[in-house]
């Protein structure tokens, strides 16, 4: 068993979103999104987050680095890892959020999933379609077996837009920075059976 990973990133749209990798175009934007308060604390996003940070964000994201195998953060000398990330936009390239599909074990298939939208972005449904297309590029396209996806209890928005696609609550942990006070958090899972079945 193992990753069937594309030599050219795709495109993903379901008419309303779209999903690319990011350019240098997003930089200004990325910056923007990652000074959110929910952003910060939610994610794991360098604080403070600067200019320089979303620049690098994109040097390791963009098309031209695709299927290059990055290592893990904080893990650098670990089993290499593959991963895809995608800046959601509107129909019109309007800058949305980040969604990315990381830390990809190209032997087990399994891979997790982490994202964030601007503030203006929320509350229209926006990240329930970008990670719907998500998983359904590492299922259908990708081959990954199963997707792992965290997040601090507290935040029902993340919970309910992962809870629609199928994931199941499979243990409790804890998040955030080290240095920081541990927050609670949900572990979950998602098996490609199970958003097959709940998708279809
Ligand atoms: C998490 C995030 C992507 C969700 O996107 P969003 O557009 O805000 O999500 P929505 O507004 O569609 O909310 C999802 C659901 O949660 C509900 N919800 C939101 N906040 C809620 C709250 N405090 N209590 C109960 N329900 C809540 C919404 O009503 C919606 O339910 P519905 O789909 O049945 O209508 C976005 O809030 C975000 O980027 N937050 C900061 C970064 C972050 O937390 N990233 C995830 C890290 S794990």
């Amino acid at each position: 068993m193992g990753v069937n990973w594309p030599s050219e990133p795709p495109v993903l749209s379901d008419g309303v979103v779209s999903l690319r990798t990011p350019d240098v175009s997003d930089i200004d934007d990325i910056t923007a999104g990652a000074q959110d308060p929910d952003v910060q604390k939610f994610t794991m996003v360098p604080r403070p987050y600067l200019r320089v940070h979303a620049e690098g964000f994109v040097e390791a994201h963009n098309a031209g680095a695709w299927g290059m195998v990055a290592p893990r953060l904080g893990h650098e000398g670990a089993q290499p890892r593959l991963n895809a990330a995608f800046v959601i936009t509107g129909l019109n390239d309007d800058f949305r959020g980040v969604i990315g599909l990381h830390d990809v074990d190209p032997h087990n298939a399994t891979g997790e999933v982490g994202y964030w939208l601007g503030p203006h972005a929320r509350g229209v449904g926006s990240m329930s379609r970008a990670l719907g297309l998500v998983l359904a590029w590492a299922f259908d396209v990708a081959g990954l077996t199963s997707v792992h996806w965290n997040a601090a209890q507290e935040n029902v928005a993340s919970w309910l837009v992962a809870q629609r696609h199928g994931f199941v609550v499979d243990g409790v942990t804890t998040c955030g920075r080290p240095g920081d006070v541990p927050l609670e958090a949900w572990a979950a899972t998602l098996t490609r059976e199970r958003f097959g079945a709940s998708a279809g």
